[in-house]
């Protein structure tokens, strides 16, 4: 059976109402961990990427023993969501996202699995980042559920910890960015360079430096919405199929 995954980022834990199994994995690249779903979830996986303690930041993650892992448990497709700063008006703070594009000025990262002689010469095609499949679909169930959508972002991956710059975030602006965030590559490459599609939707939880006196996290209603879009991605990937989703192609 082909799997679907949701991966998430800070502040998702859990899949809300699914029983899962933990699912600890060891490969080449390292250590994943994992969660299967039970009953009418057997075909979904999640994974959350800073751990469910949140022990991992985002220039630590082990992005290529969790892609490995998610390939090698089966998965086709995978949902995944970005906690972001939002540096355009377009992206309002607690509106979801829908990401088509990327910006990557990450650095230090473990990037490829085509590293070494061994795994041989790969060039994956990033014309179409983010499966147009599964975004449309999710912006098709957002718009039928009353839930605010914002198409078309492009995601800036910054290396963190650390926040950005004021002048950062002007020249993020100036590229073309919409909202930023530290995780979004390699995480979006590897996976296609594993032959497995992405879809991805954004959260922006804070504007980001510059563009309010100081960098404010929204609490409020912040659950309620990262459930609502959870749910949402379980929606998208339980109403599209693998054949209709086309990864990446390796050159
Ligand atoms: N910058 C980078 N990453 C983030 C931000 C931000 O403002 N907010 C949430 N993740």
């Amino acid at each position: 059976m082909s799997k679907a995954a949701i991966l998430g980022g800070t502040g998702i834990y859990n899949l809300p109402g699914i029983e899962i199994d933990e699912v600890r994995v060891t490969n080449e690249y390292g250590e994943a961990v994992y969660y299967q779903g039970k009953g009418d979830y057997a075909d979904i996986i999640f994974m959350t990427r800073h751990g469910v303690d949140h022990t991992t930041p985002p220039h630590r993650v082990n992005y290529r023993a969790n892609m490995k892992a998610l390939k090698d448990a089966g998965v086709k497709r995978i949902m995944a969501t970005y906690a972001v700063g939002s540096i355009t008006a377009k992206y309002q703070v607690m509106e979801l996202a829908i990401m088509r594009d990327f910006l990557d000025f990450t650095n230090g990262r473990e990037f490829s699995f085509f590293d070494t002689i061994e795994r041989g010469i790969g060039h994956v095609e990033m014309s179409i980042p983010y499966c147009p499949v599964m975004s449309a679909k999710a912006i098709e169930l957002a718009d039928k559920h009353n839930i605010r959508v914002n198409d078309g972002a492009t995601y800036v991956a910054t290396n963190g910890p650390r926040f950005e710059s004021p002048a950062e975030i002007k020249m993020y602006q100036m590229l073309g960015g919409d909202v930023v965030g530290m995780t979004g590559c390699p995480e979006v490459y590897l996976a296609g360079e594993l032959g497995m599609v992405m879809g991805a939707v954004a959260l922006p939880i804070n504007l980001a430096a510059g563009l309010e006196e100081k960098i404010t996290i929204h609490e409020g209603n912040i659950d309620e919405v990262r459930e609502n879009m959870v749910r949402l991605m379980l929606d998208v990937l339980k109403s599209t199929t693998d054949d209709a989703c086309e990864a990446p192609i390796l050159l």
